[in-house]
């Protein structure tokens, strides 16, 4: 018996993130229990699920979340691997519900595997998403080799450097990640002070940023799209790499080649 029984919609959306975790894995960015994902599911709640009991005692969250009261999430396990999660999610994840007080979670299916242990940046990055009225449902944090070894260059940490550089690889890294990467310094991972440092980053405009050599934090309407936007932002570091190997600084787009990407697809920035 899963909650997903009898319910395509909700199952879909888990699909979707287990299909994802294999990619995570394919490309070397999940090492060992590395990265995690959480899915905003609560439009796909129905009136026999509100009805389940918990299956855990309430935990803290660390931060009360005002706009997160009844919400449901999936969320990978802690320690758990996505190369596992890819094959059985409901092994490697659960889902919880937030309580009415705001400040806590329980769960309640399939099984009591602990969210990821950096449930306060996911938790908070959705509570702030709600509250503007944004149609993103989906967050993932992932260690893709290439942006978090840019990260160990203070030039690269500049504001909006490596978005600038990034973009001026290929087009449609501008196209596909038209708000850029946005910078969070260094802070201690699953700290509630890493949550609000990154929904900082976020409301300064970013869809995806870096968390200082550590990772990757990207949130879009469903885990595929997230995926995408680090994906292609990857691929384009990748590109300014292959040229330094090659032994030249590569030219990158012109400014006004940018420009006019912006301007031909209404881009925002
Ligand atoms: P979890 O296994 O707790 O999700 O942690 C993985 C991780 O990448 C922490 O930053
Ligand atoms: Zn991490």
């Amino acid at each position: 018996m899963s909650i997903l029984d009898n319910r395509p919609a909700l199952k879909g959306q888990i699909d979707k993130v287990a299909e994802v975790a294999g990619y995570l894995w394919q490309k070397g960015w999940a090492e060992r229990n590395g990265g995690n994902i959480t899915v905003n599911v609560t439009e796909w709640a129905d009136d026999a699920m509100r009805a389940l009991p918990a299956i855990s005692a309430p935990r803290p969250i660390g931060k009360t979340l005002p706009h997160l009261a009844g919400c449901w999430f999936y969320c990978k396990g802690t320690g758990k691997r996505m190369r596992d999660l890819a094959r059985e999610p409901m092994a490697n994840g659960s889902i919880i519900r937030i309580t009415a007080d705001c400040a806590h979670y329980e769960i309640v299916a399939d099984q009591p595997v602990a969210p990821t242990s950096e449930l306060p940046s996911h938790l908070a990055v959705h509570d702030y998403l709600l509250a503007k009225g944004s149609p993103y449902r989906a967050s993932l944090h992932t260690h893709p080799i290439e942006l978090v070894a840019l990260t160990h260059s203070k030039a690269w940490m500049e504001k909006d450097a490596a978005t600038r550089m990034l973009w001026s690889m290929i087009p449609e890294t501008k196209a596909f990640c038209p708000r850029g990467l946005g910078m969070v310094p260094y802070m201690l991972p699953s700290s509630v002070e890493l949550a609000d440092a990154t929904i900082k980053a976020i409301d300064d405009d970013y869809d995806v940023v870096m968390w200082e050599k550590h990772g990757v934090f990207a949130v879009d309407a469903d885990i595929m799209d997230a995926f995408d936007q680090v994906d292609v932002l990857n691929k384009a570091a990748q590109i300014y790499i292959a040229s330094r190997n090659m032994g030249f600084e590569p030219e990158g787009m012109t400014d006004a080649q940018m420009r006019q990407l912006s301007t031909v697809f209404g881009l925002p920035k």
